[in-house]
């Protein structure tokens, strides 16, 4: 029942103390984040697995590149744990290092690889947080860098001062939303055609790109659409949209903002009491602020929107045997990164944690 799976991570939690460190992010639902240390959006995630080196076991409630940067940042001797290794995310699934590697060879084929006047490298990989650690050591090992939702634009400015462009995957929304925001028109934002070789793809448009974009994008964020933020607007005349940028881009245009889950947590916690908003992201998190501001009204864009179906594979019953296995000594569903695979993924991340926002 509940109240038992309750009482037994209560007791596991406080049998380990200091020696695990539980953390969160904002989609997980309210069952698994009440045990969470701490709670944030992925870039904070990142940051408080560096943030606790006196903690033996790091356990991640999120999903599985989550742990992967954990594992990648924490140190060699911290142990970090995903409750339920299914809890993968689909789009971190649609970039594979083999694709973006034959990409990668077939750009740099077409655009050299020398850098020009100003020191430029043709192309920079930029990778979005949401991949596995295989693509963040490719951009280590290649000049590029790791973004997530929350430092985007910074990143890509990051990118642009050390290369005449970008090969940004895997969410096109998120690079789509970002460079447009930043002025790079749309027609220099090619998409890179897996399905064909270089000679399917446009190379004129590749030549004149600013960022070349990946295929992938969100189950969750896809399903948003400009006819729901019309009906909050007709409902509700003062509404506030805010959005997740993996949103695609007539959705984040539509919105009055867009912004990463701590952004969105940020704005709806400074606003003045009686606000409404209809905000664009997964549901656990929407329902979640609604009851934490009770003076605000706030809804989700979507109300039938499913939530992020692998973060919801954390349940409290997989926290539960995680943590009793620490009490008993066991280690289950260890996330590790192989040394040489961390080492080029953490230069990438390290670039990233740098760059100011
Ligand atoms: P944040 O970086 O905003 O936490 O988003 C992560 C994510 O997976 C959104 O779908
Ligand atoms: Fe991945 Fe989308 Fe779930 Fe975020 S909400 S973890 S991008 S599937």
């Amino acid at each position: 029942s509940d109240d038992e799976l309750d009482r037994r991570i209560l007791t596991a939690k406080a049998t380990l103390g200091d020696s695990v460190v539980i953390l969160g992010h904002f989609y997980q639902r309210d069952e698994v984040v009440r045990y969470a240390d701490f709670v944030g959006d992925s870039y904070q995630l990142a940051r408080a697995a560096t943030e606790r080196p006196d903690a033996e076991a790091i356990v991640f409630c999120g999903v599985h590149f989550m742990a992967e940067t954990a594992d990648i940042l924490s140190t060699p001797a911290q142990r970090v744990i995903l409750p339920n290794l299914a809890a993968g995310c689909s789009m971190a699934d649609m970039a594979d290092i083999d694709s973006v590697s034959e990409c990668w060879d077939q750009l740099t084929a077409l655009l050299g690889s020398d850098p020009d006047a100003d020191g430029r490298l043709p192309v920079i990989p930029v990778t979005y947080m949401n991949s596995s650690a295989a693509l963040k050591a490719f951009c280590g090992d290649h000049g590029g860098i790791v973004c997530t939702s929350s430092n985007a634009a910074a990143v890509l400015r990051w990118a642009f001062e050390r290369g005449q462009r970008v090969l940004f995957f895997p969410d096109q929304h998120l690079g789509r939303n970002t460079a447009k925001a930043m002025g790079v028109p749309l027609e220099r934002m090619p998409m890179w055609n897996p399905r064909k070789n270089l000679g399917g793809n446009d190379e004129q448009a590749l030549q004149d790109s600013r960022v070349i974009l990946w295929h992938g994008f969100c189950s969750v964020h896809k399903r948003f659409s400009v006819a729901q933020i019309d009906k909050a607007r007709a409902d509700h005349p003062a509404v506030r949209v805010i959005v997740h940028p993996e949103c695609p881009m007539p959705v984040v245009d539509a919105a009055d903002e867009a912004g990463s889950t701590d952004y969105i947590r940020k704005a709806i916690d400074a606003a003045a009491p009686g606000s409404t908003f209809a905000i664009g992201t997964e549901i656990n998190m929407v329902n979640r602020l609604a009851a934490q501001y009770p003076q605000h009204t706030i809804f989700c864009l979507d109300p039938v929107i499913c939530p992020c179906s692998t973060m919801y594979r954390i349940h409290p019953g997989y926290l539960a045997w995680v943590l009793e296995g620490l009490v008993d000594g066991r280690v289950e569903n260890r996330i590790t990164v192989p040394d040489g695979v961390a080492d080029s993924a953490r230069v990438a991340l390290d670039r990233m944690l740098a760059v100011r926002p």
